[in-house]
């Protein structure tokens, strides 16, 4: 079976994911790009972070939710790091935290996390919070040495205990080579068919954030067109008097209408 991980940021779009059976929920730092209207990831709090974790985990309150941990949560080193888990955890009832590669320094966030029994899913190939030391949001691990690095790399947060290991952006034949030689379970963006799982940003695949069109997205719906066409027609409604119509009011019983208007006629 494939694991199959959705973004949620709030509580209904949990609760669709929960309805229909999503394996993982991702409370992404996304979230600053998709919802606040960030220019990147890099300026999302942690109280931003635990703010839609608890909506998420309220409208999904029997799924494996992972709190994603943004640059401003870790940047500080290990220490900072596992308090800002703890609060993914304690304080937004989050199942597991995921931690982006950020050079060897990751490692020792990732052996106190585990010290401290804290469930944790790595994040390697293209990674938002360093995409400026990366050259961009571009493909990674596209040369035989960054690649044996990218492997390398899955390897060591596989033996400090991660559960599991996301890539984005790699091409598949490294995907493929980590997924056969690790024991836990890949997930990928981008980083094709053979990964064990797949991520998407829920806006992305149900055709609500249209910015961007990466090639590994899918969209399987365009809610975008829907919402805008409802809209232009709410306001030409409203601007017309056609909305609201009788069947969208409030009525009174005729007894106490015409109490109400001889009072307002002073009989
Ligand atoms: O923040 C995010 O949404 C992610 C993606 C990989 C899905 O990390």
């Amino acid at each position: 079976k494939k694991w199959a991980m959705l973004t949620a940021y709030d509580s209904p779009t949990a609760e669709i994911l929960e309805t229909q059976g999503v394996d993982w929920i991702l409370v992404g730092d996304s979230v600053g790009m998709v919802l606040l209207g960030y220019a990147s990831t890099v300026d999302v709090t942690m109280d931003e972070m635990i703010h839609h974790a608890k909506a998420v985990r309220r409208g999904a309150p029997k799924s494996f939710v992972i709190g994603d941990m943004p640059l401003k949560g870790v940047e500080k080193g290990a220490k900072q790091a596992l308090v800002s888990a703890k609060r993914f955890l304690g304080e937004a009832g989050c199942n597991a935290v995921k931690v982006e590669w950020a050079g060897a320094e990751t490692l020792e966030t990732v052996k106190l996390l585990r010290q401290h029994r804290i469930p944790v899913m790595g994040h390697l190939g293209l990674t938002p919070q360093t995409a400026s030391k990366l050259g961009g949001y571009k493909v990674q691990a596209q040369d035989v040495q960054s690649a044996l690095a990218l492997y390398q790399n899955a390897q060591k947060l596989e033996s400090l205990g991660v559960f599991s290991v996301l890539m984005e952006c790699v091409p598949f034949p490294v995907a493929r080579a980590v997924t056969r030689r690790l024991q836990i379970p890949t997930i990928g963006i981008g980083a094709g068919r053979f990964c064990d799982g797949q991520v998407l940003v829920f806006q992305d695949l149900v055709g609500l954030a249209k910015k961007m069109s990466p090639r590994f997205l899918k969209r399987y719906a365009d809610l975008d067109s829907v919402a805008q066409k409802s809209v232009g027609r709410y306001i030409k409604e409203v601007q017309s008097g056609k909305f609201p119509s009788v069947k969208n009011s409030f009525g009174m019983n005729e007894t106490q209408k015409k109490v109400f208007e001889d009072s307002l006629n002073g009989r």
